[in-house]
């Protein structure tokens, strides 16, 4: 029987995971099947219960609903853990496994497919909600020599960094606390959303410095600002493959190719 997997998210049209599965499932010879499904903002937990008893095997979970998804699931990984939110579901005959792969995407399309080796390197993620939290652990696990957490609201940035703990490269505050340059700048903020640039010094960026927006599909303006202080610049779709391809390894124990599906999505 053909194995049944899904995408829970409210909206959820706009999704490319189904055509990205859909190829590492093709690709990789896999017999299964993947969809979008739309769950009411209220019934989420209803919506997965539903797909697990029609046959379901795991699903991804996007917003808003992460949060939730770490409440249902019954054990945790560590990365999912770290995060406090999950995109991964893997339905298992005990329970639900609950794991985060958005972290381990954004490190393998910085280190395999933008050649940036994060060891010793200076890191400033902008951001304090959801999505910056995702992306911490995996990313001090690269031992950079420091990971800053900038924040609007900065009492948020630093309550961030101090949830994990004493880490003696970890640190956060608010834009007025930045001082010196950045060797990698990631934008984990809301503000692409917005078309708004966060309030950045115009020397953050140090020779060579890489600059990269979760957001993808459309140039922003901390990739503008970024290119127009010398910085290298990428955008977020290598993290939406990578993670996608980190999740279909848990499901299936297969590591998909996933240049050529980059490569899809960039030409379409
Ligand atoms: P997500 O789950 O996507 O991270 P979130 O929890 O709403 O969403 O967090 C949004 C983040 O973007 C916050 O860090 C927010 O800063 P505040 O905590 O100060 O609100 C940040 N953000 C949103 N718009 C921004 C802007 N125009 N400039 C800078 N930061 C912005």
């Amino acid at each position: 029987m053909t194995d049944s997997y899904a995408v829970f998210g409210n909206p959820i049209a706009h999704s490319k995971s189904p055509l990205i599965h859909a190829a590492f499932a093709h690709q990789t010879g896999q017999d299964m099947v993947y969809s979008a499904l739309l769950a009411p903002l209220d019934g989420f937990c209803e919506a997965v219960s539903v797909f697990r008893a029609q046959g379901g095997c795991g699903a991804n979970v996007t917003v808003p609903f992460k949060e939730q998804a770490y409440a249902l699931a019954t054990r945790h990984t560590p990365r999912a853990q770290a995060a406090g939110a999950v995109n991964t579901l893997k339905f298992e005959a005990d329970g639900l496994l609950g794991d985060n792969t958005d972290g381990a995407g954004l490190v393998r399309d910085l280190v395999a497919n933008l050649d940036f080796s994060l060891a010793g390197q200076r890191i400033l993620l902008m951001g304090a909600g959801g999505a910056a939290r995702g992306v911490i652990l995996p990313l001090l696990e690269q031992q950079p020599a420091s990971l800053f957490i900038v924040n609007r609201t900065a009492d948020k940035a630093i309550a961030l960094a101090q949830s994990f703990g004493d880490q003696r490269n970890l640190s956060g505050g608010g834009y007025a606390a930045l001082s010196g340059t950045f060797d990698l700048v990631i934008n984990a903020t809301a503000a692409s959303l917005a078309g708004d640039l966060p309030p950045l010094p115009e020397d953050v960026f140090a020779p060579n410095a890489l600059a990269y927006d979760m957001m993808y599909g459309k140039d922003t303006p901390f990739l503008a600002f970024a290119r127009t202080h010398g910085a290298r610049t990428a955008d977020g779709l290598g993290m939406l493959v990578e993670q996608a391809a980190e999740a279909f390894y848990v499901w299936r124990g297969v590591r998909p190719d996933t240049a050529s599906v980059m490569q899809m999505l960039r030409s379409a």
